[in-house]
């Protein structure tokens, strides 16, 4: 049978799977399934014993990880749900604790190329939910409600953008006037305030980017996730974050430094892992991501 296709390339997908597949009995949670690309290879490479908890807040992708997933039905049950939610879903799962962890941050493909406004290529109402059927405030919305100088200092500190006051008072100005509902509304003021390129890129990613994270509360979730973890791993359990932005990495860098400071966790790559050449040359997407790994000994008492 010829192999489906699937939109989204999985990232780092040979260097997840030798994190995590050394497994013959137990628990994986993979916080953020996406189009369930890793997830297929986990369950592929692991014992029968081993059973599979999928998590995503996007309901689409939970539909598409279904397909794809379908002959390993019996192994994994999904949930519409935050990875931050995760030991609640251990609890309703009836599990104690997980043995292997995924979190693979950001944006699937699948995502990137619908109409819910995630790109900056495409003209789309400026949505960007993650949870597109949920009640949270759209892109839109969030323009509308944070201040002026809430907005500048965001754009800073998470975006690195350049002249982010001058842009959050434009972007302010016309989402007052009923000027900010599409994307194309939005490329247009960042075009208009920071020349049509940043860096290299459109002038509008790292924009679009910090708005994305506001709108979904990334680097909430993650804090709330990563104060979580040695609730959730169980001994001789491991942990893997894939980051694609400085911000949601040094969350990950300091969480897990400070917990191999204690007894009975190891890092094993202090600086973390970066996809290979080839990757990066086949999928673009690969290029800013690190995978950091964290380990929990077998037995505390031994550590
Ligand atoms: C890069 S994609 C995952 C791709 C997946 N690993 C694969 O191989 O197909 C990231 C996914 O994380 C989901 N996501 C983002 N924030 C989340 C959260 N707090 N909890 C659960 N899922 C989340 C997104 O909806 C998206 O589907």
């Amino acid at each position: 049978m010829a192999p489906t296709h699937h939109p989204h390339a999985s990232v780092m997908l040979a260097e997840v799977s030798d994190a995590l597949a050394d497994l013959e009995e137990g628990v994986i949670v993979d916080g953020t399934v996406g189009m369930g690309g890793h997830s297929e290879a986990l369950l592929r490479r692991t014992g029968a014993g081993v059973r599979l908890l999928a998590l995503d807040r996007d309901p689409t992708a939970i539909a598409a990880a279904q397909a794809r997933l379908a002959p390993f039905a019996g192994r994994v049950r999904f949930f519409h749900r935050g990875y931050e939610e995760t030991p609640d879903v251990l609890r309703e799962a009836g599990e104690a604790c997980a043995n292997r962890v995924l979190l693979d941050l950001g944006l699937s493909s699948a995502q990137l190329e619908s109409d819910r406004g995630f790109s900056v290529r495409a003209d789309a109402p400026l949505d960007m939910r993650f949870d597109s059927a949920g009640p949270g405030e759209t892109a839109a919305d969030v323009l509308r409600r944070v201040t002026e100088a809430e907005l500048a200092s965001r754009l800073a500190e998470i975006g690195q953008v350049p002249a982010a006051r001058r842009l959050a008072r434009t972007l302010k100005t016309r989402a007052r006037a009923g000027r900010m509902r599409t994307m194309g509304e939005f490329r247009e003021a960042c075009h208009e305030v920071l020349g049509p390129r940043v860096r290299r890129m459109d002038s509008a990613i790292l924009p679009a980017m910090v708005l994305r994270i506001l709108v979904n509360r990334e680097l909430d979730r993650l804090a709330t996730f990563l104060a979580a973890l040695p609730a959730v791993l169980a001994p001789g359990g491991k942990a893997a974050i894939l980051c694609f932005h400085s911000g949601e990495d040094r969350l990950v860098k300091r969480a897990f430094r400070s917990l191999a400071a204690t007894r009975g966790w190891a890092v094993p790559f202090a600086k973390g892992v970066k996809p290979g050449a080839a990757e990066v040359s086949t999928n673009p997407r690969a290029r800013a991501a690190r995978m950091r790994l964290i380990e929990r000994c077998p037995d505390e008492e031994k550590a």
